[in-house]
């Protein structure tokens, strides 16, 4: 399912939180990754008692960073980072009040492009522009705007960048990572590559591929088990249609699996349907039964073995063609602009 209902309001007995993204340049692009180190070392002294989650990134001489949390803490949060030397030309490019998309106090991303600082910027401007014309989107879209545009060059015309199927895949080991690379090669398209931290350890990578499907631009993610608990990737779930699970038809493995599929699914406002690949028909019983005890929808085919990258994608096609075209991810202006 698409977040495709805005504002994601908070529910009876959920706090309500401010949603705030910022874009920045970078004064000194040498070692930013020590620079992001201290700034989380700060951020989880000061973050958490005050219930304030965020989310930094860094590309292309800019960091851009998501925090969530309640309005006046927050407010004075961005005052504070405003002032930070390590940065200029903060500008504001989502606000909105709601439900909580950031499940933990921190995590960052730092992502090797080949784009410049200033085609870096020019997206900026561009989302900025739309919001004060008074449309903006969800968070998470306007991070993917930002920092994994849809390259297809089949794409660019189509009147939403954004609608394009998004496809997670998950395995008990490296069968996420090998089928993105199966499927870049047999596309001939390139894969892309990030790496997120967490809170202290939760370093983990994350592949992509993007390739015209049946009419529809698609990109397939794989990530790690670790990757799935990851706060920003969770942020990312309830975009995805579908999580690929591919399993080993061993109980253990494949319980570990789903063990973290649930944590990660907790208290999202949506879930992506989970499109089991396992190689006997009792994992998918097995799994079938856990995944409805959780609340998750569970689909699956015949059996398949996990390495038997023609047959995954197979079946996951003839999901995405099931669910149609990719929805849009705008959500419209509700509220006026920040002044920044
Ligand atoms: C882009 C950016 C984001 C930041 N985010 C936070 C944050 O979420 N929380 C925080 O306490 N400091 C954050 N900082 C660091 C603050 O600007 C400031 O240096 C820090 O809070 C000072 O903490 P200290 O007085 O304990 O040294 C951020 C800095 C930058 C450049």
């Amino acid at each position: 399912m698409l977040l495709s209902v805005p504002p994601f309001a908070a529910g009876p007995g959920e706090q309500e939180v401010e949603r705030l993204i910022c874009a920045s340049v970078v004064s000194d692009n040498t070692s930013v990754y020590d620079q992001m180190e201290q700034i989380r070392d700060a951020s989880m002294r000061h973050n958490p008692p005050l219930g304030l989650h965020a989310v930094l990134l860094y590309q292309s001489g800019w960091f851009v960073y998501w925090a969530e949390g309640p309005g006046s803490a927050l407010r004075a949060l961005l005052e504070r980072v405003r002032r930070d030397d390590r940065h200029e030309a903060q500008r504001v490019v989502h606000h909105s009040r709601g439900k909580r998309f950031l499940s933990t106090p921190w995590s960052m991303m730092m992502s090797r492009s080949h784009d410049t600082p200033a085609e870096f910027g020019l997206r900026v401007t561009a989302i900025r522009q739309m919001m004060e014309q008074g449309r903006q989107f969800a968070p998470t879209s306007v991070i993917r705007r930002l920092s994994a545009p849809m390259r297809l060059p089949a794409a660019r015309h189509l009147p939403d960048p954004e609608a394009f199927h998004r496809v997670g895949v998950c395995g008990v080991a490296n069968e996420a990572f090998d089928l993105v690379a199966w499927l870049g090669a047999q596309q001939g398209q390139p894969l892309a590559h990030r790496r997120f931290a967490g809170e202290v350890d939760l370093d983990s990578g994350s592949d992509y591929v993007e390739f015209m499907q049946d009419g529809h631009p698609c990109r397939v993610i794989a990530i790690s088990r670790h990757g799935l608990l990851h706060g920003l990737r969770r942020a990312f779930l309830p975009d995805w249609p579908l999580l690929l699970l591919v399993m080993s038809g061993q109980p253990k493995r494949d319980d570990a699996l789903m063990d973290r599929v649930r944590d990660a699914c907790q208290g999202l406002p949506c879930c992506p349907a989970l499109l089991g690949i396992a190689p006997d028909t009792e994992t998918h019983a097995r799994m079938a039964s856990r995944s409805r005890s959780e609340g998750l929808h569970y689909l699956h085919g015949a059996p398949i073995a996990s390495h038997d990258c023609g047959a995954i994608w197979h079946e996951a096609r003839e999901q995405l063609k099931r669910l149609g075209a990719p929805a849009s991810s705008i959500w419209p202006m509700t509220e006026p602009l920040l002044a920044a």
